[in-house]
């Protein structure tokens, strides 16, 4: 079994994204700067935009960190989407989510103007990405077949399962893994109401779990040799550890790991590949502009 390790790859390609950037500065061109907007003050979305400013920081990108209370208006973030869209300093940025329940998320998501939506949410960014259009990508699907590339995982003709059915992750990793100019593999989507769950991922070559349940998958689903890419990161208590909680993803990982050809870890696997994939959306947003 081999780990694929998602901390070091992100390293290697933030240190090709710095770089690149530095040689664009070098000759003339514009250093890349990335907005984000941070509503409230949920636990997980302070860390996640933390862990993106400090990226932007090792990739030689500029960061502009915009914070509101939860009380804000849907028109005041609206108001300031339109700000970020006409800035011509900002190339690209991001409104991270969930926002509070009073604002409509998708009436953001659509006010983003699409050449700056390196989140890759806008429908005109998911409508060309489904038919293989140049688009930005959401970062967490990019950085799995980024991964899976980069340990030469053999996807085409292969049979992927994927758990779950987000807009963020399931949805677009099933496109990815689809397209011929992606995974070319036999995808099948499984989510909360499908009978043939575990029949399904026992026959997968490749399963990527995205459905936010811990430990859900367990090693009677997996097919020994499998490669096993692990999107979930639920806070469990944990009275161990000083911040009181740990990382638990959607696998069963000391079952399940003994059983896989390759398997990503919580921590340390897909997460910092998605960060990693936002900064690459943003440096190619730079040089769009
Ligand atoms: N919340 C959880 N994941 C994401 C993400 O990738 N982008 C944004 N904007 N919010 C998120």
């Amino acid at each position: 079994m081999t780990l694929i390790d998602g901390k070091a790859t992100a390293a290697t390609i933030k240190a090709e994204i710095k770089q690149e950037v530095e040689r664009i500065v070098a000759a003339g061109g514009k250093r890349p700067h990335l907005a984000a907007i941070l509503v409230g003050h949920d636990g997980g979305s302070e860390t996640y935009v933390n862990n993106k400013v400090r990226a932007c920081e090792e990739c030689g990108f500029r960061s502009t960190l915009l914070r509101f209370e939860d009380d804000l208006s849907e028109a005041a973030l609206l108001a300031e989407v339109d700000k970020l869209n006409a800035n011509e300093d900002i190339d690209g940025f991001i409104v991270q989510l969930p926002l509070p329940r009073h604002i409509d998320e998708q009436k953001v998501i659509e006010a983003i103007d699409p050449k700056k939506d390196v989140d890759g949410f806008h429908p005109i960014n998911v409508g060309r990405m489904a038919i293989g259009l140049p688009a930005f990508i959401s970062a967490t699907p990019k950085g799995i077949l980024e991964l899976l590339r980069r340990y030469q995982v053999k996807t085409s003709g292969k049979k992927c399962v994927i758990l779950g059915r987000s807009n963020i992750v399931g949805k677009p990793m099933a496109q990815l893994m689809l397209q011929k100019s992606g995974g070319d593999a036999t995808v099948v989507v499984c989510h909360s109401h499908s009978p043939q769950l575990a029949e399904e991922c026992r026959s997968a070559d490749i399963i990527i779990a995205a459905i936010g349940q811990p430990a859900f998958v367990k090693a009677d689903m997996v097919k020994p040799g499998a490669v096993v890419i692990d999107v979930g990161t639920t806070r469990v208590p944990d009275a161990s550890r000083a911040r009181g909680f740990r990382l638990q993803g959607d696998v069963d990982f000391e079952t399940v790991a003994p059983k896989c050809s390759l398997i990503t870890p919580v921590p340390g696997g897909v997460g910092p590949m998605t960060i990693c994939m936002l900064m690459q959306n943003t440096l190619e947003a730079a040089k769009r502009l």
